[in-house]
């Protein structure tokens, strides 16, 4: 579990950046259905969770710099013992101050009567736009009713401004308390991968390695998966984001999984692909060490300092060498990236930020410039060859070969941790770990 007091430090921190006379304000994530009265497990909205480490839904926090009854007011579900009997326990209104940090709490049934007083007076609302349309057109409702008093002295805020752009760039940058559990999370599901090498044999299917994956993330108490798990056998690799995961695995196909747990709200997201029977063939390993070698080569990058393109560059440029090389493209180097030739076979970039959410916030520009690495960002790093099945341009031996290898990154200090390095890459790794009873 994240202490208390790394919330009320990210709190202190938004607090500082939304400013004396203004208002933020972020709702909890709702309940989403699953079918008819069956709801998915709750998943808080990783925004809501960053700055409250409040984990129900129908909730508001609201941020007040140098409100003099406290800054720090969260509006949630009142204590209810039917509901509790039934769900177990939730907060209610004296666990929200006792337990969470809240300055003041107040019933979420009651936001129409007590939100709008708060909005007077203040000159902006730091606000996620546009996530719940039926809180959007509350909120401008209730300023619209503030503007009709502006007879009586009570000003309404003239600006809504963008809470998520601070936020972010906050979340960005992870602490060490956030280190702990991208740490654990990259080691668990690290582990969860050398599991599926292992107990991998043709004829099972594709769900069957997922079990496994669930099974050793579970056991090690991360009891979500970050992003529902690609499991995904010969060809099926070649569909980026593959996850029926229920064809049977063949002997001579590589299988490509990408799953990652999440360990207390922080994801990790690792690929790795190998031959079902434990032994690669001529043209798989082809194929393979080109993408290893480019990821290394991208790996290497990582530290402070460089662009976060540089890192996609590089990649392309061994790919596309090394498809001339095997006869898979045709042309010159400078002519096939400038045309992006390469993209048939490669057409995903080579990684994004990662922390609470996979896909993880963070700005990759700034104004037109990439941005460069700096200490505590954590990103994947993750290239891809992708021959379709049916391509008539490439000799039979390449075709339905899908292959990624994707590690999760830390920049630190003098360089880089690769927090997903406990599952093996090289070829001879993954063979010699095979072969393992
Ligand atoms: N697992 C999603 C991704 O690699 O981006
Ligand atoms: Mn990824
Ligand atoms: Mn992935």
């Amino acid at each position: 579990m994240m202490k208390q007091s790394e919330f009320e430090k990210r709190r202190r921190n938004i607090m500082q950046k939304i400013g004396k006379g203004n208002i933020g304000l972020i709702a909890s994530a709702p309940n989403q259905t699953r079918n008819r009265d069956v709801d998915y497990p709750y998943r808080q909205d990783s925004d809501f969770y960053y700055l409250t480490g409040f984990n129900e839904s129908g909730a508001l926090a609201v941020f007040i710099p140098e409100r003099e009854q406290g800054e720090y007011i969260l509006f949630c579900r009142e204590f209810d013992e039917k509901k509790a009997l039934w769900e177990g326990a939730h907060s209610g209104l004296e666990g929200a101050t006792e337990h969470y940090g809240a300055d003041d709490s107040f019933p979420i049934d009651d936001l129409k009567d007590i939100l709008p007083g708060m909005l007077e007076n203040k000159a902006k609302v730091f606000y996620p736009m546009g996530r719940d349309s039926d809180l959007d057109h509350n909120l401008l409702e209730w300023i619209n009713n503030i503007r009709q008093k502006s007879r009586n002295c009570v000003n309404a805020p003239g600006e809504l401004v963008s809470l998520e752009h601070i936020l972010h760039e906050m979340r960005l940058f992870k602490s060490a308390e956030e280190l702990k559990l991208m740490r654990k999370a990259g080691k668990v599901s690290a582990q969860a991968h050398v599991r599926a090498m292992k107990s991998c044999k043709a004829g099972m299917y594709e769900y069957q390695i997922e079990a496994e994956i669930v099974h050793e993330l579970s056991i090690e108490g991360l009891r979500a998966v970050a992003y529902p798990s690609i499991v995904a056998g010969g060809k099926n690799a070649c569909v980026l984001h593959y996850i029926d995961n229920h064809h049977k695995l063949r002997k001579n196909d590589l299988l490509l999984i990408d799953a990652g747990g999440e360990c207390n709200h922080y994801a990790a997201d690792i690929t790795r692909t190998f031959p079902v029977s434990g032994k690669f063939s001529p043209a798989q390993k082809q194929l393979y060490q080109l993408v290893l070698d480019a990821q290394l080569a991208a790996i290497e990058l990582v530290k402070v300092g460089t662009p976060w393109n540089e890192l996609h560059d590089i990649s392309v440029e061994i790919i596309t060498t090394g498809l001339i090389k095997l006869g898979l493209l045709k042309g010159d180097i400078e002519t096939l990236i400038e045309e992006e030739t390469y993209k048939e076979f490669y057409m995903h970039r080579i990684g994004h930020w990662l922390g609470m959410d996979v896909h993880d916030v963070g700005d990759y520009k700034i104004d037109d410039d990439w941005r460069l690495l700096e200490e505590g960002m954590v990103l994947t790093v993750e290239p891809g060859l992708y021959i379709q099945a049916d391509c008539k341009t490439v000799a039979a031996k390449w075709r339905g070969i899908g292959i990624r290898i994707e590690d999760d990154i830390l920049v630190t200090k003098n360089g880089h941790e690769v927090l997903s390095r406990d599952v093996p890459k090289t070829i001879e790794e993954i063979e010699a770990l095979m072969q393992e009873d």
